[in-house]
């Protein structure tokens, strides 16, 4: 029997879902993103070649895998194409296996420019955004402003569309002499992208529904992680998605009933790039040794990433909104050589102690974490392919982590490459 395979990000993006969805899809036949958009940036290494994808499966390595595009989506046209373009240079062709839902709303030069000047707006308070306009775009939707993909094929009322958003974005495009804002020229790239774009579009429920009948497997890759869930995440700092499961049903139209099996990704420390509340975060030599043994650099922005200790309170929560029973634990490799490695276990609010995230996401400024220490193993672990053959206090700090959690670990990931996995 095929399984369907949701992986999710349990902590706040860049966990190594790309390695990870790469490695599951080498048994699936087809691979579907449900969420997200170009902020998202999924490193796959093969051999010696490098690929960073941003809307396009991870599974689109493989030359057979279907790769799908779920309307949860939003899909900035233009750098779809260039990523398309990219992986062709690469020796990937995306022919006659990439598919996108006709109702993926676009994301559209103006929502750039609109993320950049919002987060001008809000100088210090900025959320960091990585700049693609995701929240404009996702906020066009809601609203009910949004241009889908399925509209590029209807000039009329595109160009109709087109003007309405003109209209309402005025406060933004007013004495802006920028071409983002002109959306005359935007009618024009849209027109002469569509023949691209015709071949790609389709609907991607019936499209995985029909393939669940034939009992192929599918694997749902997520993007970002749970804490940067607009719902259930560490709001306002958050994306403009839901990155957990749901997410998966709405933004692709499939049933919970399709799913059999939900993996959670976990780095084994925590990172975050952008602004907001992190309470395990290191900002000394130990943060920056993590930054540099890990390469925690952005794969979408290039932005350094904030480093810290493994967050147990953060992931209890990412596990139960999630439903996750099985584990992938990655770069677990990065903590090698360190002498004592913490784990954050609860939090402390004044005299309160807390195991569970607080009701207001804002308290999170003001937690302090309660740490347990775990000795290093100061040896090498990329390369071992058992569970066994660990050294000892990386098998205790792994069971410790999956008996708080109450979940399997499925995949331990010592090294960027495929051969760098433990199967467990
Ligand atoms: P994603 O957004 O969750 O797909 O993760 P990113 O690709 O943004 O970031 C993960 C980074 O860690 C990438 O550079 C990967 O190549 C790298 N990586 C993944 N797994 C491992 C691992 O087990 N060890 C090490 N050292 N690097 C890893
Ligand atoms: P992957 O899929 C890490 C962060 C941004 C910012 C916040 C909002 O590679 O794990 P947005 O542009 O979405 O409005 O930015 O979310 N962010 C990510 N952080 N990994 C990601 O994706 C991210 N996508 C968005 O840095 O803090
Ligand atoms: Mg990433």
């Amino acid at each position: 029997m095929s399984t369907n395979t949701i992986v999710v990000g349990c902590q706040w993006g860049d966990e190594g879902k790309g390695k990870v969805v790469d490695l599951l899809a080498e048994k699936a036949d087809a691979i579907a993103r449900f969420q997200g958009g170009a902020n998202a940036g999924h490193t796959v290494l093969v051999g010696d070649k490098k690929y960073i994808l941003h809307l396009i499966p991870s599974g689109i390595i493989y030359p057979d895998k279907l790769c799908y595009i779920g309307n949860g989506v939003v899909l900035d046209p233009f750098g779809l194409l260039e990523e398309i373009e990219l992986l062709r240079t690469q020796g990937i062709d995306t022919n006659g296996r990439l598919f996108i839902s006709s109702a993926a709303n676009l994301v559209l030069p103006y929502h750039k420019l609109i993320d950049s000047i919002e987060e001008k707006k809000r100088g210090g308070d900025g959320i960091g955004t990585t700049l693609r306009g995701i929240g404009p775009a996702y906020r066009d939707k809601v609203s009910r402003n949004g241009i889908r993909l399925c509209d590029i094929f209807a000039p009329d009322s595109l160009k109709q569309k087109l003007e309405h958003n003109r209209k309402i974005k005025q406060e933004y495009f007013a004495g802006c002499d920028d071409d983002r804002a002109d959306t005359a020229k935007i009618f024009d790239d849209l027109q002469r992208l569509a023949p691209l774009f015709e071949p790609m579009m389709t609907n991607v429920s019936l499209d995985l529904q029909r393939l669940h009948r034939e009992g192929k497997c599918i694997l749902f890759e997520g993007a970002q992680g749970a804490l940067l869930d607009i719902d259930l995440g560490s709001y306002p700092y958050t994306t403009s998605s839901n990155t957990t499961v749901g997410g998966a049903m709405t933004g692709l139209g499939i049933s919970p009933k399709m799913i059999d099996e939900i993996v959670g990704i976990v780095k084994a420390y925590t990172t975050r790039v952008g602004s907001g509340p992190f309470p395990t975060e290191l900002v000394d030599q130990t943060g920056n040794e993590l930054r540099e043994i890990g390469g925690e650099y952005g794969a979408a922005t290039g932005r350094p990433r904030r480093t810290g200790w493994l967050d147990l309170v953060v992931l209890r929560h990412a596990c139960r909104i999630n439903g996750v029973e099985k584990i992938a634990v990655t770069k677990l490799d990065v903590l090698d050589r360190f002498s004592t490695i913490k784990v954050c276990t609860a939090y402390k609010l004044g005299d309160r102690e807390m195991a569970e995230l607080p009701l207001n996401p804002a308290a999170l400024w003001d937690v302090k974490p309660v740490y347990r220490d775990f000795p290093g193993w100061n040896s090498t672990t990329a390369g071992i392919d058992k569970f066994e053959g660990l050294p000892e206090n990386a098998r205790k700090y792994l069971s410790f982590i999956a008996d708080d959690l109450g979940v399997e670990i499925c995949l331990i990931s010592t090294g960027a490459r495929r051969n760098e996995t433990i199967l467990v």
